[in-house]
């Protein structure tokens, strides 16, 4: 199978480190588009949603997105908002399998509030009300995904184990 994996899903659901740890076990090369973004502005994402906005930032996300879906063979980390843009989504859906990975808000909250690089959520009066919010406005994105994975309380081991499942079985298919 050369299809991509793709990863979506909302912050704090562990696309990147679970990616990471996918890749390296399927001798994969791991592209997390949010870094791409980063190098590209040279710029962290939470400053270049401060001083140019979300739009522009949704617009080079657009633009990595239809690059890393023209590659095979890789595993592919989105940012939280990637698959809003219908582009975007048909785009990964060329050549990938779309795996959504899921967490309770509660989860979510514990696992991005450490963290002060999640504009969407940093100026926030009350995080979990807005990550519940905004997981609502995206479930119809979501749920277009192939695969869906609950991560609450999951050891990144035991998700890399369930993908490496669902990938056996996609190469049962061809
Ligand atoms: C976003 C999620 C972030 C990043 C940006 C916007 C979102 O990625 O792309 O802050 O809209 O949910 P992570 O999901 O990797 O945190």
């Amino acid at each position: 199978m050369d299809k991509n994996i793709v990863l979506i899903g909302f912050m704090g659901t562990g696309k990147t480190e679970v990616g990471l740890l996918l890749a390296k076990k399927l001798n994969r090369k791991f592209i997390d588009t949010d870094k791409l973004i980063e190098e590209r502005e040279n710029d962290r994402i939470a400053r270049i949603f401060q001083v140019k906005g979300e739009e522009y930032f949704r617009d080079i996300e657009e633009k990595v997105i239809e690059e890393v879906s023209e590659y095979k063979n890789c595993v592919i980390a989105t940012g939280g908002g990637a698959v809003i843009r219908e582009k975007n989504y048909l785009n990964l859906k060329k050549n990938g399998i779309l795996i959504c990975l899921v967490a309770s808000p509660e989860e979510i909250y514990k696992r991005t509030l450490p963290k002060k690089d999640r504009p969407l959520l940093m100026k926030s009066k009350n995080v979990i009300e807005t990550i519940k919010e905004l997981l609502e406005l995206r479930k119809p994105y979501y749920s277009k995904a192939d695969y869906t994975i609950d991560t609450t309380q999951k050891e990144i081991e035991t998700i890399v184990d369930e993908i490496l499942k669902i990938v056996e079985k996609e190469n049962g298919k061809n």
